[in-house]
């Protein structure tokens, strides 16, 4: 087994995965760039984000994910810039989503059909392609028929501008009332080892009907990234100076839950806390997971994910250790969007 202290080669031991019902195939770890669109996250680094998207695809991640909602459109920019030349469009596989509208700095969930058939040529201009590879529901609206929705989905779908129908945030009973009209063919919830609601009753239903799933927040925000400490503090508007888990006194317990796998990963499997979580999320049997990086350094950890697995110890272990630290969990539900007071005369009509 290779010492983290010994570089790992590029590509070392990329894991992928195919999207049944497409011709994609997608690497198991996939870059996540809500963070480079900067609002929310203290800011962005262009030029910092755009050697990220590059790096990825140097060490095989294939999957970039992005959505319009990431700073408003600065972030499917970024990936357009990073992709946009010497023919490295070909080599990703561009994830990103539709059904968000902003209004003086806010967001609300609009998945109607004239919002989706609009968005689309948004984002397929602000990513320099002229097609998406898996376009997500970001949200489901409560003001939409499903049906609409996903009738909409279907339609891009049969023109050529998407390869892939996705849903993110949605329930069981939601994806069974979308895939009465159009093929489901990747769902993104929220997942990673302090937020695993997805265990009972999602994961696997995705499995038994073929839905890959790409696992959000697999670093839990950075918490599970080893590097946080007490002192930590965030910058201007980083969401996390309102994210539950990061206020008193739950930050503390939820740091002191990171200490001991990291512990664990050290001794057992000379790894680091942020292998551990990453790979422990693919044991777990969700297909992908995606990992938030603007930072090129920041993936140079993701290749430590790869040709190794936990054992049943060693995953009885963390659950114990979770269960004793953290005594007051609490799930991502602050990061929902809110919906619209109404639907537009125009949306309905569409
Ligand atoms: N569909 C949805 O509703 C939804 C919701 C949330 C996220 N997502 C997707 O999932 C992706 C990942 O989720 P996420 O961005 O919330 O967060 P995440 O992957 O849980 O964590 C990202 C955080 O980890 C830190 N980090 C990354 N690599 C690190 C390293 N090597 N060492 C130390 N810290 C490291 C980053 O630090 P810095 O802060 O220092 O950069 C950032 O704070 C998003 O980018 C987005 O594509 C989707």
């Amino acid at each position: 087994m290779p010492q983290p202290s010994q570089p790992l080669a590029p590509e070392a031991g990329t894991e992928s995965v195919d999207i049944p019902g497409t011709a994609l195939r997608v690497s198991r770890v996939a870059l996540g760039t809500w963070a480079m669109g900067g609002s929310n996250w203290g800011g962005t680094d262009e030029r910092e984000s755009v050697i990220t998207v590059r790096t990825a695809l140097d060490q095989g991640i294939n999957l970039i994910d992005t959505a319009p909602a990431y700073g408003f459109g600065v972030s499917e920019e970024i990936v357009g810039s990073a992709l946009g030349a010497g023919g490295l469009r070909a080599q990703a596989v561009i994830s990103t989503k539709v059904g968000l509208e902003w209004r003086d700095g806010k967001v609300y969930r609009n998945a109607s059909r004239e919002r989706i058939m609009r968005e689309i040529d948004d984002s397929l201009r602000r990513l320099r392609t002229d097609h998406v590879d898996i376009y997500h529901v970001h949200w489901p609206d409560p003001l939409v028929p499903i049906e609409e929705t996903a009738e909409a989905m279907r339609t891009l779908l049969d023109q050529g501008k998407i390869r892939a129908i996705g849903v993110s945030n949605f329930s069981v009973a939601q994806m069974e009332r979308f895939r009465r009209v159009a093929p489901l063919h990747v769902l993104q919830p929220p997942y990673n080892l302090f937020e695993r609601d997805i265990e009972a009753e999602i994961l696997p239903y995705c499995r038994a009907n073929n839905i890959v799933t790409l696992g959000y927040g697999a670093l839990c925000r950075g918490l599970l990234s080893g590097r946080m400490r007490h002192f930590t503090h965030f910058e201007g508007d980083d969401l996390r100076q309102h994210d539950p888990k990061f206020q008193p006194p739950r930050f503390s317990q939820y740091l002191s839950a990171v200490q001991q796998p990291d512990q664990q990963a050290r001794v057992r499997f000379h790894r680091r806390v942020i292998h551990l979580a990453v790979r422990w999320m693919l044991d777990q049997g969700v297909s992908v997971a995606l990992w938030g990086g603007r930072h090129p350094d920041q993936l140079q950890s993701a290749l430590g994910v790869a040709g190794w697995s936990l054992d049943t110890a060693a995953l009885q272990k963390i659950d114990r250790i979770l269960n004793e630290a953290i005594l007051d969990p609490i799930g991502p539900e602050f990061m929902a969007p809110p919906q619209r007071a109404t639907r537009r005369r125009a949306e309905v009509m569409a």
